[in-house]
């Protein structure tokens, strides 16, 4: 920490942004198994609150590692800095008044407790999209889980390394179960309940 980082008080606050939008800001935080359809379900609840004149920006795993975390691993240490970088970053948006989906497998209950931490309770919603590994493994459709199986990738959530469920998730999810529509319809719900268009 530098005492010497004194943060300026800008004039317009996020409130007002929230009034020019005529949404509240919220992080909507997919977790869960790589394959089991994070992704699939963030971008088509995108689609829906896009439609609705909703704000949003959708924040994905593969995207991010790409860039603003290029030179992060999948050792524990390294999960948690890029959670935290993230939580970073989703702040920012919350405070620039938009609906944030951000879609990590965000193994660690720690890691995820730090994200609420950061960009405040009332302003998180998780959905744990809970497809069971076999599924997952069953789709494989980056080829991860069998080159994890071979060996070939170690730290692979689910096979080498753990994954720590939701105790308490605002929504779950199993995809053997419910379409992606009805999976966006139930995540809707919460959100309208949250963001109150003004
Ligand atoms: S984490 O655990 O939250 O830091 O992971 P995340 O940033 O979401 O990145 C997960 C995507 O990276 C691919 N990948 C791995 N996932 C888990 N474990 C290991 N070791 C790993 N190596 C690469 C994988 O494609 C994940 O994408 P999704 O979309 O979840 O399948």
């Amino acid at each position: 920490m530098n005492d010497n980082i004194i943060p300026h008080n800008f004039s317009i606050t996020q409130e007002q942004r929230s009034d020019l939008k005529k949404h509240q800001p919220l992080l909507v935080w997919f977790t869960g198994l790589s394959g089991s359809g994070k992704s699939t379900i963030a971008n088509a609840l995108e689609i829906k609150l896009f439609e609705q004149g909703i704000h949003t920006y959708l924040l994905d795993g593969d995207n991010v590692r790409k860039g603003l975390n290029n030179n992060l691993s999948f050792s524990v240490e390294d999960r948690t800095e890029n959670i935290r970088r993230i939580a970073e970053v989703a702040n920012l948006m919350i405070d620039a008044g938009l609906v944030v989906l951000a879609s990590f497998v965000s193994p660690y209950r720690e890691d995820r407790e730090n994200v609420k931490r950061i960009v405040g309770y009332e302003n998180f919603l998780e959905v744990f999209v809970n497809t069971p590994i076999e599924e997952c493994e069953r789709r494989d459709v980056k080829g991860l889980y069998e080159k994890a199986r071979a060996g070939e990738i170690k730290n692979f959530t689910g096979v080498n390394a753990p994954y720590e469920a939701p105790m308490a998730p605002d929504v779950e999810i199993d995809t053997t179960m419910v379409s992606v529509e009805e999976a966006v319809a139930l995540i809707m719900t919460q959100i309208e309940q949250r963001i109150k268009n003004k």
